[in-house]
């Protein structure tokens, strides 16, 4: 896995939001994986910046989210749905047709689920996939023990990740407790991961999933079995990383690597 360190977050997310610009100016009908929760936002806000500055052209990109809680309908402000179009569909030009996001409220979850896969593999893979982490370890809602084969399925929320995100809701006693979610082996399948994390409070994570044993209590670490995963972070959440002078090292060598492209 690389590890790419940058002292803020504005500056992390600028180098992630150009790592998404660049494949979808070499293929400008990538199909990208979406996360949601405060992680992705600048990076959200600088690929509208893109868009509107630079002519980022969002026309033919197909974009797949990871989660969504269930029970909530599409209008609901802490729904994933309202939140992908409150911070990015609305700034860009996707169109509504390329947009797929677990369902919370199909009557039907088992079918909705093999459904949802069907069309990742109908489309042909999800080209690039964005990951936030939570201080559990997850990715997407992959909670600690969760099946590092998983698929999109139904997930009972930790409650670590009720409480994390309970900063969202009025009440704690709002936040779901089920959520769809796609799982590990499918995260796992993208051709390309991004895997974003900032702040202190996300260093034990990151460190438990980077450096770690791969296991299924810290679903992230899984993403170590990935041949094409790139780590940014902020500072702070790079603080308990053990090789960090390593990872800061190889970046600083970039420059006259061997080119092997
Ligand atoms: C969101 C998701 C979650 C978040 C994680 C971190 O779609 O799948 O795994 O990435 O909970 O959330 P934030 O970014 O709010 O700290």
């Amino acid at each position: 896995m690389e590890v790419i360190i940058k002292e803020t977050y504005d500056l992390m997310s600028k180098a992630a939001a150009e790592a998404v610009a660049s494949l979808i100016n070499s293929k400008p009908n990538a199909v990208l994986g979406l996360a949601t929760g405060s992680t992705p936002l600048g990076l959200y806000r600088e690929l509208a910046r893109m868009h509107k500055s630079d002519g980022l052209d969002f026309s033919q990109v197909t974009t797949f989210n990871l989660d969504e809680y269930v029970g909530l309908t599409k209008d609901h402000p802490q729904s994933y749905h309202y939140f992908m179009h409150e911070n990015l569909f609305k700034h860009i030009n996707i169109p509504p047709q390329n947009v797929y996001i677990p369902s919370g409220t199909t009557t039907n979850y088992r079918a909705f689920c093999a459904w949802f896969e069907r069309r990742i593999e109908e489309v042909g893979g999800i080209d690039l996939q964005l990951l936030g982490i939570g201080s559990d370890g997850h990715i997407a809602f992959n909670e600690p023990s969760s099946s590092l084969g998983s698929r999109t399925r139904i997930k009972t929320l930790a409650r670590q990740t009720i409480e994390d995100n309970a900063r969202f809701f009025d009440r704690i006693e709002d936040v779901p407790v089920y959520a769809i979610t796609m799982g590990v082996g499918t995260i796992l399948e993208a051709r390309q991961i991004l895997f974003l994390a900032n702040g202190e409070n996300k260093a034990a994570a990151v460190a438990a999933a980077v450096e770690g044993p791969v296991t299924s209590m810290i679903t992230a670490s899984a993403l170590q079995l990935h041949p094409d995963t790139i780590c940014y972070l902020d500072r702070p959440a790079a603080g308990k990383l053990k090789m960090i002078d390593y990872y800061e090292w190889i970046q600083a060598k970039r420059p006259g690597a061997p080119k092997t492209a």
